[in-house]
């Protein structure tokens, strides 16, 4: 028996029960019940022992295990296999890791910290322990990795929504992978792939969201902001980690079975365009007047020429 078992029970007997009752249902005794109890409030959960009505569960901690958000979970395959780490260095890591040890399609790793965060273009996400959403998919579609981009914007318009869910309006999406508030970002996406020639043998999609941040490293502090900061107050974390997988699941599910199109539309609405860009490519700079994104989610940015480059993958310096 584990703690998580007897918040299980605790939870199938609406939430009261007394340590009898719970130890008849587990099988155990009621000092091992007693115990659990204890190991259960040094995580945080709060429950009472009252006289007569035995156990009551009366919070939940601040925190994205299993037993906090897939209680909270409304999806179908996204999130049914969670991990959780108080600690990592990047969940895009660790997903990945567990990619390759076969983890199915839809598993889940967050973490309340991570030492090691990444963005794009090699650059730091900032990860504070217990205040944002640092969060990775493992995705395992049928695609050609040609076809695999929309997955970025599809992700980027998830959390835009979910943003929007959890009361802040004009939520905009910086193409290919930035939400946006107010012109500040308050959210990244990093997709990662490993491919064959032909075919996708996993996407990994990571999401960072600054939730409950106040401050911020002097380098970002002027253009980031966070879901508390647009609100003015604390936001739930473990129901918007779970808002977000039921947008999310919801956007790649149409993606998916729909193909590109309703993402892109989806984008569009909310896409920062047109708009003047210097794009860092990697290989160079494309500049000129980013118009709209085209049926594969490139950038297409007119050029001082008249010319339209499409761009497919860099950032918006
Ligand atoms: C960006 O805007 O450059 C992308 C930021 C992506 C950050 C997230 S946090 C969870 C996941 N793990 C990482 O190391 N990075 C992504």
């Amino acid at each position: 028996m584990t703690p998580s078992d007897l918040l299980r029970a605790l939870r199938g007997r609406g939430g009261s029960a007394s340590g009898e009752a719970l130890a008849l249902d587990l099988g155990v005794t009621r000092a091992a019940v007693a115990k659990h109890v204890a190991a259960l409030r040094e995580r945080g959960w709060r429950i009472a022992a009252r006289r007569r009505v035995g156990y009551a569960l009366e919070a939940a901690p601040d925190l994205l295990d299993a037993d906090v958000v897939m209680p909270l979970l409304g999806t179908r395959w996204l999130g049914r296999d969670w991990r959780w780490h108080e600690r990592t260095d990047s969940t895009n890591d660790d997903a990945k890791a567990a990619a390759e040890a076969r983890a199915p399609h839809g598993t889940v790793v967050v973490a309340e910290a991570q030492d090691r965060g990444r963005g794009r273009l090699g650059r730091v996400w900032h990860s504070p322990p217990g205040e944002n959403l640092c969060f990775s998919a493992v995705l395992r579609p049928d695609l050609a990795p040609a076809a695999a981009p929309p997955v970025t914007l599809a992700a980027g318009v998830a959390v835009a929504e979910a943003v929007e869910e959890a009361g802040v309006a004009g939520a905009s999406l910086k193409w290919p992978n930035d939400v946006r508030v107010g012109g500040r970002k308050l959210a990244g996406i990093l997709t990662e792939m490993a491919a064959e020639a032909d075919r996708v043998r996993y996407l990994v999609v990571g999401a960072g969201v600054n939730v409950n941040t106040t401050r911020f490293p002097d380098e970002i502090a002027a253009i980031a902001t966070s879901l508390r900061i647009a609100l003015g107050r604390k936001v739930d974390r473990p129901e918007f980690c779970a808002a977000l997988c039921a947008r999310l699941e919801a956007w790649l599910d149409r993606f998916f079975t729909e193909g590109a199109a309703p993402v892109i539309a989806a984008f569009r609405r909310r896409a920062e365009l047109p708009r003047a860009v210097r794009v860092d490519t990697g290989r160079g700079f494309v500049e000129g007047q980013a118009e709209d994104v085209d049926d594969s989610g490139a950038l297409l940015v007119r050029t001082a020429s008249g010319a339209v480059e499409r761009v497919t993958s860099g950032e918006i310096a």
